[in-house]
């Protein structure tokens, strides 16, 4: 029986309408909505749709999102600065610098994520935020991480007591999903590009999640029969052969193929689906969840702001 889909998008549609008592209440108390402020430096193209996406989403909700766009040619100092004016404004409760910042001031990605006063750090990057996680008395979680933990839980999977395996590192994903996987009891097992035999490790799992930035990746004999399958990965394959290999000639993915020069493919590959129990698809699995999950770090920003708590 191949594997049931997830549906991220309506998971995602969930958590957002719920947050709707909570935008109506903040905004009769404060007399404004919970505003976040995105700061966009440059014209990345993926950038562009990420923030198009988050501020739809915002609007549609009742958040005001406010996106301040600066040229690539931006210095640090300049993106510090706009960074510093965010803390200190009283009408701005949540900030988000979209990464990744131009290749000239990409060193200083750090520093910019630092600068951010953790209160209104929706992202969860700042080492405040991030020692509050390992700790585990977060309120702002990294948020692809907080979603595919909120898609679990009502999913129904169990974390208590099972396998999890994390493929991939990476301080926005892969080390804050393990540190939740973790809080909830799961014993946690993080592979990387130097761990040997990912695959043996990797089909132990009772919860598999792929997030490494590599299209399809993880081949069925990573996966133990009836396993939780989460796939972070959006990887963009311009070549048409590869999609048909992945996907079969008969896919409407080739077709997509044919309309847009492109297609997104996860780091799961699609066989996987004859052996999992359940996985998400990309597109509409984790993606989604992550701009809702963004949703509600901005609402819960703006409430402890409003309570004076941090
Ligand atoms: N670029 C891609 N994903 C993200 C994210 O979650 N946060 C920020 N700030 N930039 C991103």
């Amino acid at each position: 029986m191949p594997a049931r889909v997830i549906d991220g998008a309506a998971i995602a549609r969930g958590i957002t309408e719920e947050l709707r008592v909570r935008v109506a209440r903040f905004a009769a108390a404060a007399g404004r909505p919970p505003t976040l402020g995105i700061v966009l430096v440059g014209e990345q193209p993926s950038s562009l749709i990420y923030v198009r996406n988050k501020n739809r989403t915002a609007d549609a909700l009742g958040i005001k999102a406010e996106v301040i766009r600066v040229p690539a040619s931006s210095s640090i100092d300049e993106v510090l600065g706009l960074v510093d004016r965010l803390n200190q404004s009283s009408a701005h409760d949540a900030i988000l610098v979209q990464a990744p910042l131009p290749d000239t001031i990409a060193a200083g990605t750090e520093r910019v994520f630092e600068r951010i006063d953790p209160a209104k750090d929706v992202d969860g990057f700042h080492p405040v935020n991030v020692g509050r996680l390992v700790q585990n008395r977060a309120t702002l979680v990294p948020c692809t991480p907080a979603g595919i933990i909120e898609m679990l839980e009502r999913e129904g999977v169990r974390m208590r007591g099972a396998r999890a395996v994390v493929i991939g590192r990476s301080g926005i994903v892969g080390k804050p999903i393990a540190l939740l996987l973790l809080h909830r009891d799961a014993t946690v097992t993080i592979c990387h590009s130097k761990t040997p035999d990912v695959p043996r490790i990797a089909a132990s799992a009772d919860i598999l999640v792929a997030a490494i930035g590599r299209a399809a990746f993880v081949t069925p004999d990573f996966v133990k029969p009836g396993a939780v399958v989460v796939d972070v990965g959006i990887n963009r394959v311009t070549d048409a052969g590869a999609v048909g290999r992945l996907f079969g000639a008969q896919s409407p993915r080739l077709e997509e193929f044919g309309r847009r020069g492109a297609v997104i493919v996860g780091d799961v590959h699609p066989d996987v689906a004859d052996v999992a129990g359940a996985m998400t698809p990309v597109p509409g699995g984790v993606g989604p969840l992550t701009i809702a999950m963004l949703m509600k770090n901005t609402v819960t920003a703006a409430e402890r702001r409003w309570r004076g708590g941090t």
